[in-house]
């Protein structure tokens, strides 16, 4: 494990990740994974089902005219030298192309730095996100916050999205169709940044990205490529999973390693 200087020590602790132990984990060459793995990841569910659902709450959706048929010039899978973060997050916040529109209160386009070298991908806005029109506010985004910081950075200068800009309906998880549609947003957002890695949080948003239904304990571990761009891609745990299973952060700081090292062999 490299040298952590006294910050990264504190927010490891922040974690919840107990050094010593990652120091042995590093020096095990039987690691875990294949016993842990399969169980954490059966049992990993989405944190946005551990907020409480509040589908009374929902503001009309604004009406609006519609910059996203299929044939207009601003259809969400049209890059260009004139795109901007902004202008994909205001078409994302008037979009309709699914029906999550119809019961969102804010879309939730992402936000950060478009000279972030780090994107972080979630799955879909909880009720928190929802009210907000920010990912990750609540107590999972308190600790995406706590492993960015042991990474050496803050919010501003990495990028935060989900896979789905709009919140399912009671948590559920985001179906096909949703992501397809959705896709397009994602696609531009990174044509804009341009990551030197992207970090999937938790099993639906890996799968969804790799488009596989493998188990998250099978895709973490390794570096894949995502898009067009072959940009790289580390699956880690879900915060809020981290937050019912703390025993998992040390893996997932391991991850987050093995991101930062696809970063400084980029640099
Ligand atoms: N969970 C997610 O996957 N994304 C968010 O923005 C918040 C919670």
């Amino acid at each position: 494990m490299p040298d952590l200087d006294h910050r990264q020590l504190e927010m490891l602790d922040k974690m919840g990740i107990d050094i010593w132990r990652l120091r042995q984990r590093d020096d095990d060459a039987a690691d875990d994974d294949a016993t842990a793995d399969p169980a954490a990841t059966v049992a990993e569910t989405d944190d946005r089902a551990a907020a409480p659902a509040a589908d009374d709450d929902r503001a009309a959706a604004p009406t609006v005219a519609e910059p996203n048929a299929p044939n207009a010039p601003n259809a969400p899978n049209t890059p260009n030298t004139l795109d901007t973060l902004d202008k994909v997050a205001m078409e994302i916040n008037q979009c309709r192309r699914c029906q999550l529109h119809a019961t969102r209160i804010k879309a939730v386009p992402g936000v950060g730095s478009v000279q972030a070298q780090w994107m972080f991908i979630g799955e879909a806005p909880g009720q928190n996100e929802d009210q907000q029109g920010l990912p990750f506010v609540g107590r999972a985004g308190q600790l995406l916050d706590a492993m960015i910081a042991a990474l050496g950075m803050t919010r501003e200068q990495v990028f935060i999205a989900n896979v789905i800009k709009c919140r399912p309906p009671a948590n559920r998880d985001p179906v096909p169709e949703e992501i397809a549609e959705c896709e397009p947003y994602l696609h531009r957002q990174l044509a804009l940044v341009k990551p030197k890695v992207i970090v999937a949080l938790g099993r639906v948003s890996a799968q969804a990205l790799l488009k596989t239904s493998e188990s998250l304990g099978h895709l973490r571990g390794k570096v894949h490529q995502y898009g067009s761009s072959n940009t790289p891609l580390v699956i880690t745990y879900h915060p809020a999973y981290l937050l019912r299973s703390p025993s998992q952060k040390a893996k997932s700081w391991a991850d987050l390693l093995l991101a930062r090292s696809v970063v400084d062999s980029a640099s």
